[in-house]
C-alpha cells in the first residue's frame, strides 16, 4: 500500500509555535524522510469559513500568510503538494455523501467539536457547517487516500470520526476508502503547547500565541511576560516546574548543545531544572535562555520568510498549481466513490 500524508490548517491567522511544535516541524521531517509516496498539505479555507462566514476577508488574507509559513518552515512544493481546499470542489461533494453515514448524536459527542463550540461561545447557535466539519475533514483525508495524518492530539477525535466513516462507507458500498492513522508528535510536550499565559492551548482568540513571524522584539516581550510559577517570588525561593510554561517550552525546543553557547554554567536542561526547583535561579534568566533557544529555531525560518515575502504572486501560483494537481487526485477518488454508490449513471 502507498504511504500518503494529508494534513492542513485553517487560514484564520499566521501560524504560531504551537502549530510548529505540534505538526509543522514533523511534516518537514516526514517530507525529508523520503518514506512517503505523496504528501498533501491543505489550506482549509472552506473549513475556516464554517465559523467565519461573516469574515471572508480574514480567510482570504491568511491564505498567503499560511503558505508563507509553510514554505519558510521548509515545506517544499517540489516534494509536497500545497493546495487550497475550496479549489477542490470534489471535497464538498464527498462531504455530502458521507454525511448520510454519520448521525447527529455522533457529531454531538465528538470531543473536538464539543470543546470548540465552547471556545467560540456558540452554545445553541451552532452553524450547521461548523457542526458537520468533522465530516468534511474525513472527506479531505479520504479524497487523497491518506494513510497518515500528522496532527496534534486535539485532532484525534477527528481522525477517529474519519475512520468510522471509512468503515461505514466500505461496508455499505465497496472497499474504496483507506482508514487513516493519526501521527502524533514524538515529544509529548509538543502535542499541545500551552499559551504564553499557561492556558491549555495556544489560540489566537486567547491572545496567548507566539507567531512564527513575530518580530524578535515582540517574541522577547511575550517570553518576558510568560506564565511561570506564581509562588516563585524571590530568586532564593524553590520553583515549581509543573505548569511552568517557560519550562514546558524548553522541554519542547531546548537541545542540550545550546547550553554551551547561551548558558554555559549548565550542561543540560536537567541541571537547569534542578537548580530552579532547589531555589536560587530567577525567572528572568531562564526566560532569556528560552528566548535564545527559540530564536535559534525561528531565525532561519524568519529569514526564509523575508525572502519569500518579496514575491507573493509566486507563492500564490504555487498554491494554484498545487490545487490543480490535488483536484485531479480527488476527482479520481470521487469517481470511485460514485461508482461504489451506484450513482455513476452515464459511465
Ligand atoms: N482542522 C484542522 C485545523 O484546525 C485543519 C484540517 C482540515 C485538517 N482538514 C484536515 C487537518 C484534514 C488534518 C486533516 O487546523
Amino acid at each position: 500500500m502507498k504511504k500518503i500524508i494529508l494534513t492542513g490548517d485553517r487560514p484564520t491567522g499566521r501560524l504560531h509555535v504551537g502549530h510548529y511544535a505540534g505538526s509543522l516541524k514533523r511534516r518537514v521531517e516526514l517530507q525529508e524522510s523520503g518514506e512517503y509516496d505523496a504528501i498533501y498539505i491543505m489550506i482549509a479555507d472552506a473549513q475556516a469559513l464554517t465559523d467565519n462566514a461573516d469574515n471572508p476577508e480574514k480567510v482570504r488574507s491568511n491564505i498567503s500568510e499560511v503558505a508563507l509559513d509553510y514554505m519558510s518552515c521548509g515545506l517544499d512544493p517540489e516534494k509536497s503538494t500545497l493546495f487550497v481546499q475550496s479549489y477542490v470542489p470534489e471535497l464538498t461533494e464527498l462531504t455530502f455523501y458521507y454525511s448520510n453515514l454519520v448521525t447527529v448524536s455522533r457529531l454531538k459527542r465528538n470531543p473536538t467539536v464539543k470543546s470548540e463550540i465552547q471556545l467560540r461561545g456558540f452554545n445553541t447557535s451552532i452553524p450547521v457547517g461548523f457542526f458537520t466539519y468533522p465530516i468534511s475533514q474525513a472527506a479531505d483525508i479520504t479524497a487523497f487516500k491518506a494513510t497518515t495524518v500528522p496532527v496534534g492530539d486535539d485532532q484525534l477525535p477527528m481522525i477517529e470520526q474519519a475512520r468510522e466513516i471509512v468503515r461505514s462507507f466500505n461496508s455499505t458500498y465497496d472497499e474504496v476508502l483507506i482508514e487513516p492513522d493519526a501521527l502524533l508528535p514524538e515529544n509529548t510536550v509538543c502535542m499541545r503547547l500551552p499559551g504564553t499565559d499557561g492556558k491549555a492551548k495556544m489560540s489566537k482568540s486567547l491572545g496567548n500565541c507566539i507567531y512564527l513571524s513575530d518580530d524578535p522584539k515582540e517574541i522577547k516581550k511575550k517570553i518576558m511576560s510568560m506564565f511561570t510559577d506564581p509562588d516563585h517570588i524571590r530568586i532564593e525561593d524553590p520553583g515549581k516546574l509543573e505548569g511552568n510554561t517557560v519550562f514546558t517550552y524548553l522541554d519542547a525546543f531546548c537541545k542540550d548543545e545550546l547550553f554551551a553557547e547561551y548558558l554555559p554554567e549548565y550542561n543540560c536542561l536537567q541541571e537547569l531544572k534542578d537548580h530552579y526547583t532547589r531555589g536560587g535561579l530567577g525567572d528572568v534568566k531562564v526566560k532569556k535562555f528560552l528566548y535564545s533557544v527559540l530564536m535559534e529555531e525561528l531565525s532561519p525560518i524568519q529569514a526564509r520568510r523575508k525572502e519569500l515575502e518579496k514575491d507573493i504572486p509566486a507563492v500564490m501560483e504555487i498554491l494554484h498549481q498545487g490545487s490543480i494537481q490535488a483536484q485531479k487526485v480527488a476527482a479520481q477518488t470521487l469517481d470511485e466513490v460514485k461508482h461504489a454508490m451506484k450513482i455513476d449513471y452515464f459511465k
